[in-house]
């Protein structure tokens, strides 16, 4: 299958649609035997890899989804010296904290902060015996070539919640379109070249051959605290006459995300949840940010409006942006944590990003727009995902009675808990540059 352009036998199906399980495994793996790993990446991955053109139709998927990626050290290990001009992908996650604003190695998962995660496998489907099945006969058909040096299992969190993240609030509404895939781009979409998300492709160059078709993963352990931030919005309702005390704790977390639990924006929705709107996909991500100017709409720093500014740099037209296909892991916030108003348990977001540039994609977005305390109105730093060294994060505008008063955020309720940068190959060079 070819879309204008695009091979979709080719491109692997996480990228451009998301392989959209109940359930997700992050297998991070070392190259312990490179001949022997180079041959059965041919033999016994290849065949199991999930293309595009097979995620379009639920007839052609399999029952469990595969999808790979290799970081600069497993590129590395199997003797692959062309460079794929990405600066951050060849220096690592761990070589990046710092500029993230990670609190260095202290929250760190161990294994990220090492040199062993060659690689990572993706299986997705409906149920974890399904993922145990596949894992257990990939390994076996591996044998000693690889290792498991650390795997992170995400999940739908269960009905009525499941597309939420564990904050509450409905995730997935809004990726990009690409160009010469996307068929019927919906409103408030945001347009891209396909060069945009993949590498070699309409928009993007200086890459080998090889590449083409593939994208840098960026992948993030992002540890939630959730009963945490449920015990701030408790104690910090917004106060209006017209709301109840709850409505003002909803109506705060729905200003730090810039939508409300339902999806709904805070931009048509400025007081209330409309879960109908929530819901409606050709009305949810309606919007510019120009609909209000005074932040009686969503707030200059809520998560939505850092993330993707839209009408507030001019043009949405941004080169900044991403295709995220992350999936919630750890337990449901149990009756003693909601009590203790703490977490004892981690969950968070597996968070996974595809662009065909680490610094333009991802990392622009968290290191210079989400953290910074300027952009783009001088209202601090993204009241869900900025991180500020150390330092309390002042934010102002979450406040619609008065938009110069501060909120001061001392917790972070999302704490990095590292990550790896990747390069999700095209099919042929899984079977080509990187087997032989
Ligand atoms: C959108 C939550 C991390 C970038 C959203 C939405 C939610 C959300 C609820 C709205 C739903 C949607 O539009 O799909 C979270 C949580 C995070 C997190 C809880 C951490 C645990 C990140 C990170 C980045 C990011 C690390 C990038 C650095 C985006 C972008 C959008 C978005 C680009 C879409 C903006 C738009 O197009 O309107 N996030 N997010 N998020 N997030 Fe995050």
């Amino acid at each position: 299958a070819n879309a204008a352009g695009l091979n979709l036998d080719d491109i692997q199906a996480d990228i451009l649609i998301g392989m959209k399980k109940m359930k997700e495994l992050f297998y991070f793996f070392g190259i312990d035997d490179v001949a022997s790993f180079k041959t059965k990446l041919a033999t016994d991955i290849l065949p199991l890899i999930t293309t595009t053109t097979q995620m379009l139709e639920n007839s052609t998927q399999p029952i469990t989804l595969l999808n790979i990626a290799f970081s600069q050290r497993g590129l590395d290990a199997l003797n692959v010296s062309d460079s794929l001009g990405d600066s951050d992908f060849s220096n690592g996650q761990f070589n990046d904290a710092t500029n993230l604003n990670d609190p260095g190695t202290t929250n760190w998962v161990p294994e990220f902060t090492g040199t062993g995660i060659h690689g990572v496998l993706l299986f997705a489907s409906d149920s974890v015996d399904n993922i145990n099945d596949a894992v257990s006969s990939l390994e076996s058909a591996m044998g000693n070539s690889i290792k498991k040096v650390y795997s992170l299992s995400g999940a739908a969190r269960p009905a009525p919640n499941a597309g939420h993240e564990h904050f509450g609030f409905l995730d997935g509404i809004s990726n990009p379109a690409v160009n010469g895939f996307t068929s019927s781009p919906l409103p408030g979409q945001s347009n891209v070249s396909a060069g945009e998300i993949l590498v070699g492709e309409d928009g993007d160059s200086g890459r080998p051959d090889w590449a083409k078709g593939g994208s840098f993963l960026v992948f993030r352990q992002l540890k939630q605290l959730v009963p945490e931030f449920n015990k701030f919005l408790t104690d910090n309702p917004i106060v209006m006459p017209n709301l109840t005390l709850q409505q003002g704790s909803d109506l705060l977390g729905a200003r730090m995300v810039g939508r409300w639990k339902s999806g709904a924006p805070v931009e048509l929705s400025p007081l209330f949840d409309d879960p109908v709107l929530g819901g409606d996909r050709f009305r949810n991500n309606d919007f510019t940010f120009a609909e209000t100017t005074d932040q009686s709409g969503c707030p200059f720093g809520a998560h939505i409006r850092k993330t993707r500014p839209r009408i507030d740099l001019g043009t949405d037209d941004t080169g900044r942006h991403i295709m995220r296909a992350g999936i919630p892991y750890g337990p449901e916030v149990s009756t003693d944590e909601a009590t203790a108003n703490t977490t004892s348990t981690e969950r968070g977001l597996a968070f996974i990003s595809y662009q065909s540039s680490i610094g333009n994609g991802f990392k622009f977005l968290q290191q210079t727009w989400a953290n910074s305390e300027f952009f783009a109105h001088g209202q601090g730093p993204d009241p869900i995902i900025g991180a500020l060294k150390g330092a309390e994060r002042d934010i102002t505008g979450l406040d619609p009675t008065d938009t110069t008063k501060t909120t001061k955020l001392t917790t972070d309720f999302v704490v990095s808990r590292g990550g790896e940068y990747f390069f999700s190959p095209p099919l042929s060079a899984i079977s080509g540059k990187l087997s032989v």
